[in-house]
């Protein structure tokens, strides 16, 4: 679906500062990772940082938590059971990566407090924010719970030690929100999409932005690494001119933090994408970047700088296989509908039908609306679930999320 959103809606604050850096760069373009980047993240004017206070992330895109606290309680049986595989440890920390607005937390520690007392003792929950304006709001809404419960903080990476974690760390739609490098075949070769300046309503996109593209040598290795790293021939007969796609080397950087800091546990990984060979058929010749404004989604990242979010699928092969040479070994990759599933969403449905007279129908369809959205194929229960591990033996790999359903 195309959005209505015209030039006009970029901020032109952002833009004069993605000029500026552009300006100042030796061959005066930028690659688009560091567009995606600035678009996204930068601290005043990025779109996570501004977009809360405008009104609100959910009027662009809706993620599982929004639907209510059922996604977040099945997490947190999950939880629940990695703690009791890991053999109870005190403490248990949870590390929630990219919280958004902090939605997930309550209705974690809700359900363990409830149905898990010992685990929700053990509990230390830590949340690693990027935005400083998203960690306000989750401290905003927070608050009653951290003024009785200090065993909630935020914490950068840099304030974690090395090997320090014996738990879970986990993120939902994290990944797909990282700024991606973007590259094209061109004459055969593989090249890289630089941003440079154009001409007010003349440069690139489908509205003309005062951005342009160029293609350009790859700014770095490691982008055919990262292709011969996942068994991906690009560039070669295979891939048509002018295909292209995208490499999230934050994603790399990401996992070897997350393996560091680990001592013992898990990493779960939720999100949309595909492995490998399914994310770069050479039938997908325009990649998979995506851009969400006011509930529309289209493919130009040029228009609405700032205000509109962008993101890229996630290359589940390339978590799976740089996993391992950090040390994290894959125990299961599933889809959301059947995780969830296994961990008890069946029953909730099921429970509808004997619910308490006195609940108003209305509440119940819509609940039963948001428990089916949660596993629907064709929506969020086909999002990719990577559960990876880090220490653990052969009973400790096995978890409740990845059994088929009964
Ligand atoms: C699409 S939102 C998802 C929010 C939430 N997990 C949810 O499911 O609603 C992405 C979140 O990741 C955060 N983020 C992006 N890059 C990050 C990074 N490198 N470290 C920590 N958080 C990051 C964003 O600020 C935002 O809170």
């Amino acid at each position: 679906m195309a959005s209505s959103v015209s030039l006009a809606d970029s901020n032109p604050k952002l833009c004069q500062i993605i000029h500026q850096r552009i300006a100042e760069h030796p061959q005066h373009r930028i690659t688009f990772a560091e567009f995606m980047d600035l678009a996204l993240y930068h601290p005043q004017h990025g779109y996570y940082s501004t977009k809360q206070a405008l009104g609100g992330i959910q009027d662009d895109f809706f993620t599982s938590p929004h639907l209510g606290a059922d996604f977040g309680e099945l997490l947190a049986r999950q939880f629940a059971q990695m703690w009791e595989r890991l053999d109870r440890p005190f403490p248990f920390t949870l590390v929630e990566m990219g919280a958004g607005q902090g939605l997930l937390v309550q209705d974690i520690l809700r359900y363990l407090h409830r149905h898990h007392f010992e685990c929700f003792e053990a509990l230390e929950y830590v949340v690693v924010e990027k935005t400083s304006a998203l960690i306000a709001e989750q401290q905003r809404r927070l608050q009653g719970l951290t003024k009785s419960w200090n065993h909630l903080r935020w914490c950068s990476w840099d304030e974690i030690p090395s090997r320090s974690i014996v738990g879970c760390c986990f993120s939902n739609e994290l990944v797909d929100a990282f700024p991606v490098h973007q590259v094209a075949v061109e004459s055969g070769e593989l090249q890289e999409v630089y941003v440079t300046v154009g001409h007010e309503g003349a440069g690139v996109g489908d509205q003309g932005s005062s951005f342009a593209e160029c293609l350009a040598a790859l700014s770095t290795p490691r982008i055919m690494e990262y292709f011969q790293q996942v068994d991906i021939p690009l560039p070669s007969d295979r891939y048509p001119e002018g295909y292209r796609t995208e490499v999230n080397l934050a994603a790399l950087d990401w996992l070897s933090t997350v393996a560091d800091r680990l001592q013992r546990g898990y990493l779960l990984t939720i999100d949309y994408g595909y492995p490998a060979q399914r994310y770069y058929s050479p039938a997908r010749t325009q990649g998979t970047l995506q851009c969400y404004y006011q509930h529309a989604h289209h493919s130009d990242p040029y228009r609405a700088i700032g205000r509109q979010d962008i993101t890229a699928h996630v290359d589940f092969t390339a978590l799976e296989q740089y996993g391992q040479q950090f040390g994290l070994e894959t125990i299961g990759f599933t889809q959301q509908g059947l995780f969830l599933m296994a961990l008890g969403l069946g029953d909730r449905i099921a429970s509808l039908s004997t619910a308490p007279s006195d609940i108003p129908l209305q509440d119940l369809l819509r609940r039963r609306e948001s428990l089916h959205a949660l596993i629907n194929p064709m929506g969020l229960g086909n999002f990719g679930v990577l559960i990876q591990g880090k220490g653990l033996d052969t009973a400790e790999r096995s978890l409740l999320g990845l059994d088929l359903p009964t």
